[in-house]
């Protein structure tokens, strides 16, 4: 059995999944407030940003894959309008819902699968527009799920990964403090939960820096590949062109 990282601990590949599961299950009621908490609104910034950068058009079909509580559907749902498609898809069933009723609560009815984003259940080329935000960071093998991503985008279709990255170098110090300080008491206050925010700060550290990605996505068929830097590296846009 192969091991692979959990925050900073060595883990089973399964008992990596789990664990995650567990994670994203404790989460899921305070999701949206926290990540508001946490970030200070700027997800929302980074989060527009992303929809702006990916200008899906009417009639196009869009995946927001790791979906969680549907943000980024939501916006693109707007974007695509009637005659185009966001399918909305997690691997968690609580942040699904969450999500699900959010989005009916806007009025707002989309598709929505569990599914796992290594082994994605639809056919080859299916759409022109695929995302991901703060989710690949919580995969197994990142390179499997980069592959699904590139085989279920049409040729010239887009990929969009919004991923938390490695930070400005002056930026560093205040930024560890804030992570490993304030953010796992901020989950035990508001969430109840310390060890999942700890396991957010560790993941991020874990989680390939922007030129180790931008190589993992041209390694897994992506034939141009760039990406923006947010808010001094704290987080990147990466962007994938199937080519
Ligand atoms: C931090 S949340 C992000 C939710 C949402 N995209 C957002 O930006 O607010 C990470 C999500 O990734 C999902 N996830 C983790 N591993 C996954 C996998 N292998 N396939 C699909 N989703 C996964 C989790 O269930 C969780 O909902």
């Amino acid at each position: 059995m192969s091991t692979t990282h959990f925050g900073f601990e060595s883990v089973e590949e399964q008992e990596k999944a789990r664990r995650v599961r567990g994670v994203f299950d404790a989460v899921a009621p305070r999701y949206d407030l926290m990540n508001d908490l946490m970030s200070v609104g700027l997800h929302r910034a980074w989060k527009a940003y992303t929809v702006m950068v990916a200008n899906p058009r009417p009639g196009q079909q869009v995946l927001d894959i790791a979906g969680g509580t549907g943000d980024l559907a939501l916006a693109f749902a707007k974007k695509v309008g009637p005659t185009g498609r966001v399918v909305h898809t997690d691997i968690n069933e609580a942040m699904l819902r969450t999500g699900r009723d959010r989005l009916l609560d806007a009025g707002v009815v989309l598709p929505t699968l569990v599914c796992d984003a290594e082994q994605l259940p639809f056919a080859d080329a299916q759409f022109d527009c695929v995302s991901v935000a703060f989710g690949l960071r919580n995969m197994t093998h990142k390179e499997r799920a980069l592959a699904e991503m590139c085989r279920v985008l049409k040729p010239r279709g887009k990929l969009l990964v919004l991923e938390f990255s490695k930070v400005a170098q002056p930026l560093e110090k205040l930024y560890d403090w804030y992570s490993f300080q304030v953010l796992p008491r901020l989950g035990k206050w508001v969430a109840g939960d310390e060890a999942s925010y700890r396991y957010l700060a560790e993941s991020i550290r874990m989680h390939p820096g922007q030129e180790e990605l931008k190589a993992l996505m041209q390694q897994n068929g992506f034939g141009h590949v760039d990406y923006h830097n947010l808010t001094g590296g704290i987080v990147a846009l990466h962007v994938g062109i199937k080519c």
